[in-house]
């Protein structure tokens, strides 16, 4: 298919998802409003809707908590094929939306202000609203998430790759004690070879169901945490929003003292993120162990602004075992499973972050060449939720609302890459 149809295709999947002020990422398997699916959503519409663009990240941002915390799922309106719904959260009392208790990666505010820089004069009002919003979201995380310079989460579905292997030493140390009976809803939609395990579910409920029991009160969560693990996704991807929240404070003509702070603190921080060898990689904070995986997220240095020579030899490699770069789990590592979630296949929307990152620092011969094989992986194989590295075999959801935008905003040979 040539490249006009598929950004047809691509305004189409943006415009099936809309429910009316926010976007859905895939009817049926996920039928809320996802925290990063939606800044990410806001940049496709960009290329073709400007106010819906701006209407999504500000949907997203009226889901903020009185901590300052933006939950990762806002439950607009019901939907009993999804689960766990708002009452197994148990947030009512807390956010001026029904949403769940835990955050994702911080995308927004460089997406909003890609968003602004697509046309200056009518996103000055938008992002002036915005900003004070986005600037107490960062600071949550500098109180609330802030370890040894890096960011941890509480609960894997927080670093928005679920079951990567980066948790799993963590989650082997919890004991689901009590979860109970419960039905699973996402391997009514998609074949459960492609989706996490009966013991991780049982995790991620059990932390659920503690984080409820504990109101989500920041400082009771804190104490004693059965999971808690440095993640850099969110490390990575936290300082290059807070440099683009910083750019944005000097359009408004703000003071960034406390923004440049935070800055120093992660980039001193992301250090601490080096494991053996020298790759990034995630750091259970329970028992001071890297978790050893080269990950997708592993290779979001430069997306945050940190040249690193050994990730430049990493990513050669991964370039050469891979045909579909970049896997969320490296070809060559124990455990690689192509298909299944976040323990293999690859997501377009983690290759725009590394690309863009990449050409962003100057290697602009990877940034390109990633970009043109994630507009093949797309051309070949459409817009799913992921895809084998491999194969490229389709993965997931279909008619996927990210891969749809990241199409039109980077990977589409007619993107105007703001
Ligand atoms: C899955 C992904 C997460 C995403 C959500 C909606 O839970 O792991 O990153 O936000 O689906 O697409």
């Amino acid at each position: 298919m040539d490249a006009i149809s598929l950004d047809k295709q691509a305004r189409d999947i943006l415009t099936l998802n809309d429910r009316g002020g926010y976007t859905v990422p895939t009817e049926g398997l996920y039928p809320y409003q996802w925290n990063w699916d939606s800044a990410f959503a806001a940049w496709g519409f960009a290329s073709f809707d400007i106010t819906r663009a701006w209407q999504e990240l500000e949907t997203l941002l009226s889901g903020q908590w009185p901590s300052g915390m933006v939950p990762h799922i806002l439950f607009h309106a019901d939907d009993p094929g999804y689960f766990p719904g708002p009452g197994v959260w148990g947030t009512e009392d807390i956010g001026p939306v029904r949403s769940s208790g835990i955050s994702q990666p911080p995308v927004a505010a460089s997406f909003a202000k890609a968003v602004h820089d697509r046309a200056p004069d009518q996103g000055l009002p938008h992002i002036r609203t915005l900003y004070p919003k986005l600037l107490k979201w960062h600071r949550w995380f500098m109180t609330w998430r802030l370890d040894q310079g890096m960011i941890f989460i509480t609960h894997p579905w927080e670093a928005g790759r679920d079951n990567a292997p980066d948790w799993d030493a963590a989650m082997a140390a919890i004991d689901p004690v009590g979860v109970g009976e419960y039905t699973r809803r996402d391997t009514g939609h998609v074949d459960p070879s492609m989706r996490p395990t009966k013991a991780d579910y049982d995790r991620y409920i059990w932390l659920v169901q503690r984080g409820k029991r504990l109101g989500w009160v920041d400082a009771d969560m804190d104490r004693d945490p059965p999971f808690r693990v440095a993640d850099p996704t969110i490390t990575f991807i936290l300082l290059r929003a807070h440099r683009d929240l910083g750019a944005i404070a000097d359009l408004l003509g703000e003071s960034r003292d406390e923004i440049d702070s935070w800055i120093t603190t992660l980039e001193a921080g992301a250090e601490n993120h080096r494991g053996p060898g020298g790759h990034f990689c995630g750091v259970n904070l329970l028992t001071s162990t890297h978790t050893g995986h080269l990950s997708s997220a592993s290779f979001l240095n430069w997306y945050a602004g940190i040249d690193c020579d050994v990730m430049l030899k990493a990513l050669d490699a991964s370039f050469d075992t891979a045909t579909y770069p970049v896997p969320s789990h490296a070809v060559t590592s124990q455990g690689f499973d192509g298909m299944r979630y976040w323990r293999g296949p690859t997501w377009a929307i983690m290759n725009t972050l590394i690309g863009r990152g990449l050409s962003d620092m100057g290697h602009d011969t990877h940034g390109e060449r990633l970009r043109r094989q994630t507009a093949a992986l797309i051309a070949e194989h459409g817009f799913a939720e992921y895809f084998h590295p491999l194969t490229g075999a389709p993965a997931g959801g279909g008619t996927f609302t990210w891969t749809a935008a990241i199409w039109l905003a980077w990977a589409s040979p007619n993107a105007g890459d703001v």
